[in-house]
This record gives structure tokens, sequence and C-alpha cells, in this order.
């Protein structure tokens, strides 16, 4: 295999994931540069970290490693993250714990068994549904309906406001036209307004009144930062699962073999899981902003600078993975850092396991066989890795 010099490489270039193999490129800055420094272009300069223990050491220091100022690159153009010191992702410890405990029930072990019928019936109602279509998405029209359901459902969406939400959601983060996306995104702030409000005046067993009625450090969130949290709860709860789910069935259909011996072997499913949550490393990027100078390996790093930690990176490195560049449906141990870790460890990391369990188990289940009709299109996006739509045809069994 020929390595690219990476010199050519622009990490921050979207073709890169959406038409290139970065597994290369990331092997060459583990083994050469793992904390390698990258000046400005369209995005600020900042730090790459591609080794498995470096990441997880800067996850695991949130005094070092702030998330204050965003934990996504932006363009230099787009200023600062509006969530920033506000949403429960963009926020330091002491304050991150409190707002954290204030929604943390909601994503409790009991929390999620409690919806697990209900979902079951909503992955059905999703199945018959695509099979009735015949040939369709399986990005939108499969893999994005339940975590968008379970979101709503804890949100307090009403269930006949739900299909209005997944049509905007559809809209604001699909592949569309940046002003039509916008205006989407926008229209979903109306609706957390009004729903906010709602709350406000009625209170409710939700998420929404949870943030409504919360306090951290004896004040009530500013309705701001109520609606904030409510859009990244929305996002962070539908778009990595969508593309985890997607990207998942995409290797199954690559790999007949593993789906069948899923299908025979049920078993199977715990470890099959996370395999493909390694497998997909759906947040291509987290980053953090240092606050105090800190020798990262053999680099120091000044407060101020950005640190980018490349997740589909630490997913593949051979100095913890072993044959990390093979599927393996049996792999065990399998501590990948799709899901973060340290004090910002993916709230719904329980929530997201028990869907993809319920939506491979029922597809397993309900069809006797999936197809893939056409080309898989995969995203363009530095922030997420996976396909943007994959047309196949569903065979109920
Ligand atoms: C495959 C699915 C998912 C992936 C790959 C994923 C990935 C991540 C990652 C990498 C982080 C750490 C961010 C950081 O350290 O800055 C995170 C945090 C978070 N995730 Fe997820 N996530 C998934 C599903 C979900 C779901 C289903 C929900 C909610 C229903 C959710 C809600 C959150 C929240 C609220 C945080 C912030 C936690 C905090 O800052 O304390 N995620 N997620």
């Amino acid at each position: 295999m020929t390595v690219l010099a990476p010199e050519n490489v622009n990490l921050v270039d979207p073709e890169l994931y959406a038409t290139g193999d970065p597994y290369p490129v990331f092997r060459w800055m583990r083994d050469h540069d793992p904390v390698r420094r990258h000046d400005a272009t369209e995005y600020p300069a900042f730090w790459s970290v591609t080794r498995y223990d470096d990441i997880r050491a800067v996850y695991n220091d949130a005094r070092v490693y702030s998330s204050a100022q965003g934990i996504l690159l932006r363009p230099q153009g787009h200023g600062q993250d509006p969530g920033g010191g506000r949403t429960l992702a963009l926020t330091d410890p002491p304050r991150h714990k409190a707002l954290r405990s204030l929604v943390a029930d909601w994503f409790t072990t009991r929390s999620v068994r409690a919806l697990e019928d209900a979902m079951r019936d909503a992955v059905r109602q999703v199945v018959a549904r695509a099979v009735e279509l015949g040939t369709c998405d399986f990005v939108t029209d499969v893999a994005g309906r339940l975590p968008l359901y379970v979101i709503c459902r804890l949100m307090g969406v009403p269930a006949h406001e739900q299909e209005m939400l997944f049509a905007l959601t559809t809209q604001a983060f699909g592949a569309g036209e940046p002003e039509a996306r916008s205006i989407a995104h926008q229209e979903i702030m109306a609706y957390f307004v009004e729903l906010m409000y709602r709350r406000m005046d009625e209170p409710a067993d939700d998420l929404v009144s949870a943030l409504v009625n919360g306090e951290v450090d004896g004040e009530l969130l500013t309705e701001e930062d109520i609606l904030l949290n409510c859009d990244n709860l929305l996002v962070g709860g539908t778009e990595n699962v969508r593309l985890a789910v997607a990207g998942g069935m995409r290797t199954f259909l690559e790999r007949p073999a593993d789906w069948e011996r899923l299908r025979e072997d049920r078993g199977l499913m715990p470890t099959a899981i996370e395999e493909v949550l390694r497998w997909t490393s759906t947040a291509t990027h987290i980053m953090r902003t240092v606050t105090e100078p800190v020798v990262l390996r053999d680099r120091v790093l000044e407060a101020g600078d950005r640190v980018v930690l490349w997740t589909p990176s630490a997913n593949r490195d051979e100095r913890h993975f072993e044959n990390p560049d093979v599927f393996d449906l049996t792999r065990r141990p399998n501590r990948h850092l799709a899901l973060g870790a340290g004090e910002h460890f993916c709230l719904g990391a329980m929530m997201t396991r028990t869907e993809m369990r319920i939506l491979f188990s029922e597809l397993l289940d309900s069809t006797r066989s999936i197809e893939q009709t056409g080309p898989a299109v995969p995203l363009r996006s530095i922030v997420v890795n996976g396909l943007e739509s994959l047309p196949v045809r569903i065979t109920p069994a």
C-alpha cells in the first residue's frame, strides 16, 4: 500500500472522508508525528492527535483540555460557538456536572429499558413502511427514524408533531442547499421555543421540563441556554446513531456472511454493536482548547491552542487493537473511543447501544433479505463520518 506524504494531505478537506481513504494518512501520523501541528487555513491552527492513548489522556483531563470554546473545528470567519459555556457538551467542570445531573435521569439503564417496548413498536412500523416503499433510502427511511422517535419521546414532543419534526431535521441536517437547511434549522428552534413555553405553563415528565425547571448553582437556566441544549440533544441524539446504524448496515451488506452469522447467533449482538461503533467512528473529530501550558507526548502546547482528537484514527490504532483493520463481530476487548471518554463521555451511550440492538434485531427477525440497489453516497464532512444515502430493497421474511 502506498502511503501518501502527509504534507499533501489536508485533514480538514471533506473530500478526504467523502472520496478518499483517510486511514493510511492517520496511520502515518500515528507512526511519525502523533501530535502534529497544522497551520491555519480556512480553519484556525490546531494540533492533531491520532494515537489512542494520547486521545484518551486528553479526554481524561477536562481541566487542562477545555470544552467551553467549542468541541468542533469552526472555519475562522464563523466566530465562537454560541453554545460555548452553555450547553452540556460545551461546559467545563464544575458547572458541567451540575448541568449533566439535570438531564442524566433520562439516560440511565432503567430509563432506557422502560422505552424498549416502544422502541420495538417504532422499529416495526419503520420496517413495515420501508418494505411497502419497495426501494428506500436506508439512511433516512430506516436508520434515521428510531433515534429521532426516541429523542422526541424523551423531550416530550407529542406524537402528532413528530413527523413534522422528522421532516425538518432531515432537511436541516441533510445534504440540501445551505439556505434551505438554515431555514429548516430556524423552524426547529422556533418549534422548541413554543414547546419550552408550553412546558413553562404545564410542566411534564420530560427533558424539556427538566431544563425549564432545573437549576444550576441555584439559578434557573436562561431561555437561550434551554434552547441551545434542546438543539444539542436533538442533533447529538439523532445524527450519530443514524450514521452508525447505516454504516453498520453497509458493512453487513459488504460482508453477508457476518450478517448471516449474527442472524444465527444473536449472542454475538453485544460485541457486534461495539465493533460497528468502532468501525464506523462517526464522530470524526472532537476538539479541546488548552487552558495552561502542557506537554502532550513530546510537544509543548500553550494555553489557547486547539487540540483535535481524530476518532477514526484512535479506533484503528495498532498499538491498542489487534488487527485493527479487520471487522470482527466477536472482538473482545473492544474499548473503542467512538463515544468519547472521561467527563463528557456520551450521555446517550446506553440509549445508542439499545437502539442499535433493537434495530438490527428487528431487521434480522422481519426481513428475508436487504439488497443494495444503487451506489452508497458518502457525506462530505469533517465533523461526522458516514453515508448520506444508501438505496436498498427490503424483502420481508
Ligand atoms: C452512535 C451514536 C453516538 C455517537 C458516536 C456519539 C458520540 C459522542 C461523543 C464522541 C461524545 C463526546 C463529546 C466530547 O467529549 O466533547 C458524545 C457526547 C454526548 N452525546 Fe453522544 N454519541 C452518540 C449518540 C448519542 C445519543 C443517542 C444521545 C442522546 C440521546 C447523545 C447525547 C450526547 C450528549 C448530551 C453528549 C455530551 C455529554 C457531556 O458533555 O457530558 N449521543 N457523544
